[in-house]
């Protein structure tokens, strides 16, 4: 049976951590999928670990569609949302919904992520939520403005942290389903946790939010390069490296 949002939002009230992690093809998700992950994020990283580009900011909309498609149709049980790639959404109220429309209208997705909060996301996801497209929140590190504010750990004065439970604040009142937050101190993401009614998804924000969320080739070991707080679970890397040598092997063996 589907993860719902309500589904969700059962798992914190029983203080059962939600798993979630991130695909961009039919292959990757339909394992995911069958491992019995809960959510399914088609996540603007796969500008970088999918399509090789040096940060999130050059994946389109078409593309993002594109991947979520596939992913789709690999689900059949995980809540899948899909990220709104850069400049989507952050022109205009109008813009933001014509993009997040067609992700609906075009893929399977139940939920879309944006990122940013007060004052600017605030309106854009009240209209979106108005319109009834359920939208996740995103604050901390927002990898979108990555030539702004770099890779690092945002939220680590004590101004700064209060910033981020506004934001967190204002988002909820706009009426996000579940927030994520991303390399903030473990600390501050417990304090969001306890204070928000919606589900927390921490990626390097430590153990106190309400559910997990990697990027899959970091767990597999497909990425070049991964996070430090990001697990490897299997070095895929390593594994499909002398899969293929042994297939080369195989092939060019002298034939008699
Ligand atoms: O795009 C992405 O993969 C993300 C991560 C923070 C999970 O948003």
């Amino acid at each position: 049976m589907s993860v719902t949002i309500a589904q969700l939002q059962k798992l914190k009230q029983q203080k059962k951590p939600i798993t979630a992690l991130t695909a961009s093809d039919y292959a990757i998700a339909k394992l995911l999928d069958k491992a019995g992950v809960d959510m399914i994020l088609v996540g603007d990283s796969l500008a970088m670990v999918t399509l090789g580009y040096k940060n999130t900011l050059p994946v389109t909309l078409d593309a993002m569609i594109h991947h979520a498609q596939a992913v789709g149709r690999g689900v059949e049980n995980a809540f899948l949302i899909v990220d709104m790639p850069f400049l989507s959404y952050q022109v205009s109220t109008e813009e933001a919904m014509r993009s997040a429309g067609r992700i609906f209208k075009e893929t399977d997705a139940r939920g879309i992520k944006l990122e940013g909060g007060y004052p600017d996301m605030v309106t854009t996801i009240h209209k979106l939520v108005q319109a009834g497209m359920p939208v996740m929140g995103h604050v901390g590190l927002t990898p979108q403005s990555v030539h702004r504010i770099g890779y690092r750990v945002q939220g680590s004065t004590p101004d700064a942290a209060a910033e981020i439970l506004h934001q967190s604040k204002a988002l909820v009142e706009a009426g996000i389903f579940a927030l994520l937050l991303e390399n903030i101190p473990a600390e501050l993401a417990t304090q969001i946790t306890k204070l928000i009614p919606v589900p927390t998804i921490g990626i390097g924000a430590g153990q106190g939010c309400d559910g997990q969320i990697l990027v899959t080739h970091d767990v597999l070991g497909l990425s070049d390069w991964q996070p430090p707080f990001a697990n490897k679970y299997v070095d895929l890397n390593s594994i499909i490296t002398e899969a293929v040598k042994q297939y080369c092997q195989d092939v060019r063996k002298p034939k008699n």
